[in-house]
């Protein structure tokens, strides 16, 4: 099938960079929200995924990333199910373990890059610096003639914003993605907890369409999906590729874990089937490890 007839779906862009360089600040500034105000400590815990409206009417699909050196799993699971990484760098700080570490799972998931030299209303701002340590890591950058765009922006005064809202709507118009929101739909578990309604697992949709009653199976554990919650809270009928959602359903004691391939199965017989060969497949692993 011509990949070009299939309708266009969000783009999903993973902010990632060095801890307390400021990447749920810039998403809040996005979002126009406050999020940051709202975190324990200040600390991104989780990978957060949401939906944003952008000026020109796009809608596309943010996942802010913990930079804490704790959270490197989740960095790699953000960079594999995006379509953009934005990667941070504080301008009074520069580059950074973690802004090394998002670097190369960007380049291992072959997705392209914006920089976003942050905090640039400091006094202790070194823009230049940045994109000399940006340019020595082997970051092609457009100021030393290779093809990265840099944007220099404070995520807190909103100096540089619209730039760079502008440069991530070109870079995704230019990707030009789409998905197929038929079939069998397939997607990819971002992160999974036990809340007061149940186990809830967020799935990022990459292709097809969940709906409640749909069955699915993610690692070990399957699901008929009673209920879908976008990132407000709201209950909504339908999860389109390119889009977050909360599901709530499982079946098992445990959540599907964080990183799990989510498949669509047609019946609930063959999504316990599917569940029940990888639990085989797991078993025999682990002997085989043994
Ligand atoms: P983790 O999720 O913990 O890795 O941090 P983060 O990268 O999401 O950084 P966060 O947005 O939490 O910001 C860290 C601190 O930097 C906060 O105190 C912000 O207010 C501050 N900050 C973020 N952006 C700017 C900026 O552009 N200018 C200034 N002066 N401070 C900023
Ligand atoms: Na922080
Ligand atoms: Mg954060």
């Amino acid at each position: 099938e011509d990949p070009s007839s299939l309708p266009p779906r969000p783009p999903v862009v993973t902010i990632m960079g060095h801890v307390d360089h400021g990447k749920t600040t810039l998403l809040d500034w996005l979002r126009k929200s406050s999020i940051v105000a709202k975190e324990h400590g200040g600390i991104t815990q989780h990978i957060g995924a949401f939906s944003v409206k952008m000026s020109t009417g796009k809608q596309i699909t943010f996942l802010d990333t913990p930079g804490h050196a704790a959270f490197l799993s989740m960095r790699q699971r953000g960079a594999n199910v995006t379509d953009l990484v934005v990667l941070v760098v504080a301008a009074d700080d520069s580059v950074k373990p973690q802004t090394l570490e998002a670097l190369k799972h960007a380049r291992a998931a072959k997705v392209p890059i914006i920089v976003a030299i942050n905090k640039i209303d400091k006094e202790s701002a070194n823009i230049e610096r940045c994109k000399s340590d940006l340019a020595a890591h082997g970051v092609e950058i457009e100021d030393y003639g290779g093809d990265v765009q840099v944007v220099c922006v404070s995520g807190k005064t909103g100096l540089g914003m619209d730039d760079f809202e502008e440069n991530i709507l070109l870079l995704s118009d230019m990707l030009d993605i789409r998905a197929e929101p038929d079939g069998m739909a397939e997607g990819w578990v971002l992160e999974s907890s036990i809340k007061p309604m149940g186990r809830v697992a967020t799935v990022l949709v990459k292709r097809g369409t969940l709906r409640p009653g749909d069955y699915i199976v993610a690692g070990i554990v399957h699901a008929k999906i009673r209920s879908l919650r976008n990132e407000a809270g709201v209950e909504i009928d339908k999860a389109t590729p390119g889009t977050a959602v909360e599901i709530l359903g499982w079946k098992d004691d445990d959540p599907p874990a964080a990183g799990d391939q989510v498949l669509q199965a047609p019946d609930e017989g063959r999504a316990k089937a599917a569940a029940h060969y990888r639990i085989e497949q797991k078993e025999r692993e682990e002997v085989i490890g043994q």
